[in-house]
């Protein structure tokens, strides 16, 4: 098996991006986020593939995006463009985007899934953003998405309070599409995308399109949350933030 942090295969027509870095509960470096865009960009650009795939491992599908990545930014200034990069990709995705989720979907574990077409996930899954306990803002679009999504009181309770969500909860509230079991959720992940991909890619592509509005607000406002959320990681409640988790952890 590779060492890789991102895992890329193909079956028939569909491509599987698989986070894999289970002793960190697949939190997500700027190395993995320019290593999921490659994976997307290319699967976009392949006419054989029909369908993307994004999955994580048993219990963890992912804790978001790293939180020493994030206190180096906090400390350097230096953001780099790879998270930026994967959240202007997402909304211009003409190929259905299919997630499965096992257990933990933090920060963007859980904001991504507001750029899929369908997620499963299994009972024991928890979606979380704690974006302002980290002395940070809500990102990926997710402050005009989650609202239109769930309404405002829940959007809230997601990305204001942070608090968690059930696998139930967030079927409720339209975050996900449905639950199944644990054993069987790669496989009914991977017979959904086998569907998607069977059918006519053109009369799919202009459907998505259709079905997630307009995307020139969506960009907006994912330019807007990234100057904010560029702020805020400098600010001294996220550095506190930061450096308490990498105290309580000794990393
Ligand atoms: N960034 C960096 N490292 C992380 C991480 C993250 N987002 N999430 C987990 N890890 C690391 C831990 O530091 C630990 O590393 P270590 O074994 O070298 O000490 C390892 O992954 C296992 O995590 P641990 O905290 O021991 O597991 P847990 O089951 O007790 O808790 C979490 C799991 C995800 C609840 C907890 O790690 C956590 O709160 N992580 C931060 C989540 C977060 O705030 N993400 C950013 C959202 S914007």
């Amino acid at each position: 098996m590779s060492d890789a942090h991102i895992l890329v295969s193909r079956e028939g027509a569909i491509q599987i991006a698989r986070f894999n870095r289970p002793d960190k509960k697949n939190a997500i470096t700027r190395a993995m986020y320019a290593d999921l865009t490659r994976a997307l960009g290319d699967g976009e650009a392949d006419d054989a593939v029909r369908c993307h795939v994004i999955l994580g491992q048993p219990g963890a599908f992912t804790s978001g995006n790293d939180l020493a990545d994030f206190l180096a930014f906090a400390t350097t200034g230096e953001m780099g463009t790879e998270v930026l990069d994967l959240l202007r990709l997402l909304p211009r995705l003409r190929k259905p985007l299919v997630s499965g989720v096992d257990g933990l979907a933090i920060g963007i574990g859980t904001t991504l899934h507001m750029h899929c077409d369908l997620t499963l996930a299994t009972e024991r899954s928890v979606f979380k953003t704690p974006f302002v306990d980290l002395g940070l803002v809500a990102e990926a679009g997710s402050s005009l998405l989650a609202p239109a999504m769930m309404g405002h009181q829940r959007a809230f309770a997601l990305l204001a309070m942070g608090e968690d969500f059930t696998a139930r909860q967030a079927a409720d509230a339209g975050l996900i599409w449905k639950i199944v079991g644990e054993a069987t959720l790669e496989g009914e992940v991977m017979s959904t995308a086998e569907r998607l991909a069977a059918k006519p890619p053109e009369a799919l592509a202009l459907t998505k399109r259709l079905l997630k509005g307009d995307r020139g607000l969506l960009e907006a406002r994912i330019a807007e949350e990234a100057e904010l959320f560029a702020d805020r990681l400098k600010s001294d409640e996220a550095r506190a933030a930061f450096m308490a988790f990498m105290a309580r952890k000794g990393s």
